[in-house]
């Protein structure tokens, strides 16, 4: 593929991706493709809680302030993720027993962040995976975690008066994976996010946006009819849709460039016209840009041996399929 031209005209909808701010040092050109291809840039890890304040004694801004920086710096706009997640809660959170100290902790915890960033961030994901992997199986709808144990599902809420009492700007999301598939599992997901916005709302607590992460799999069908629903029963709501993470999770498709970048492609196309289908996102942002870093990766490489495509730019940095996508799409 030639290289790209630079666009001529602003996007519609604004396209994004998030960083790692530990590669923007050693690879200047993995840094160069954001400046050139994006509207916003966000840290990918930088701004979770276990790396903001690994310990009680340390906070560590360094790495995230690096990304607003260099976001700024271009003239692009970030955000954060995220406040409340079970991936992130430091060892040292998870050792208070207390209900009352842990709320105080989490409360400390998203004012003095969210203050920090605040009129640097476009917004925030208050709270990430929060909903039951597997609803249905497990009976219950909420995720499992630290947060949920100690102080129940008011652990939301409190997240959210404290993200919007840091910086009443913001756009405060929810962001949850697996909202696009097929099937009741995937229903009763959508239900149960749909179901804590109107919670919130009821308790007159600001909720702005739910984020769809979008990590696409090669095996799971998108269910289009479902998620134009979703996505008009949120704008029902006055919430806003975006999607965060999009990426594609190729391991089960044909192994060879061509046909993974076929499957990508498709899905994604997929995906975006059922969004489109009722009104643009507000944004649409990758998770990462170039094959080369990518979670998929480290966390569910191909059985076969063969290297991961899940990303708009390959390891060498150049465009795929799916980024022209976004190129015309957006
Ligand atoms: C992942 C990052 O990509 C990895 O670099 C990190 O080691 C772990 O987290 N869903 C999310 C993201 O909400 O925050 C996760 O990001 C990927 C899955």
């Amino acid at each position: 593929l030639p290289a790209l031209p630079s666009r001529a005209a602003p996007r519609k909808v604004p396209f994004g991706a998030a960083i790692q701010s530990d590669l923007m040092n050693g690879d200047p050109a993995y840094r160069q493709l954001f400046v050139e291809h994006c509207d916003l840039v966000m840290p990918m890890n930088a701004l979770k809680f276990d790396l903001l304040r690994p310990t009680r004694e340390i906070w560590d801004f360094d790495p995230a302030d690096k990304v607003v920086a260099f976001a700024l710096e271009h003239g692009k706009t970030s955000r954060g993720t995220c406040h409340v997640w079970w991936g992130a809660t430091p060892q040292w959170v998870k050792a208070i027993e207390s209900p009352s100290e842990a709320e105080r902790v989490l409360v400390e915890h998203i004012e003095r962040v969210g203050d920090r960033y605040k009129g640097k961030l476009l917004g925030w994901d208050v709270v990430n995976e929060v909903v039951a992997n597997d609803p249905i199986y497990e009976n219950r709808s909420l995720r499992d975690t630290y947060w949920l144990r100690t102080l129940g599902p008011r652990h939301i809420p409190i997240a959210f008066k404290a993200a919007a009492s840091a910086d009443p700007s913001a756009q405060l999301a929810l962001n949850d994976y697996d909202l696009e598939f097929k099937g009741p599992h995937y229903d009763e997901r959508r239900t149960i996010v749909l179901s804590i916005v109107r919670q919130l709302q009821d308790a007159n607590v600001k909720i702005d946006a739910v984020g769809l992460q979008g990590h696409l799999y090669a095996d799971k069908e998108i269910d289009v009819d479902a998620l134009d629903r979703f996505h008009r029963d949120l704008d029902a709501l006055g919430v806003k849709l975006l999607v965060t993470e999009l990426d594609v999770i190729d391991w089960k498709s044909p192994a060879g460039p061509h046909s993974q970048d076929r499957t990508a492609a498709a899905l994604v196309t997929r995906f975006l016209d059922a969004l489109f289908s009722f009104k643009p996102p507000e944004l649409v942002i990758s998770w990462g840009l170039t094959d080369r870093y990518s979670w998929v990766n480290d966390v569910m490489p191909r059985p076969d041996g063969a290297p991961s495509r899940p990303l708009p730019f390959d390891r060498k940095l150049r465009p795929k399929p799916w980024f022209e996508l976004i190129e015309n799409r957006l």
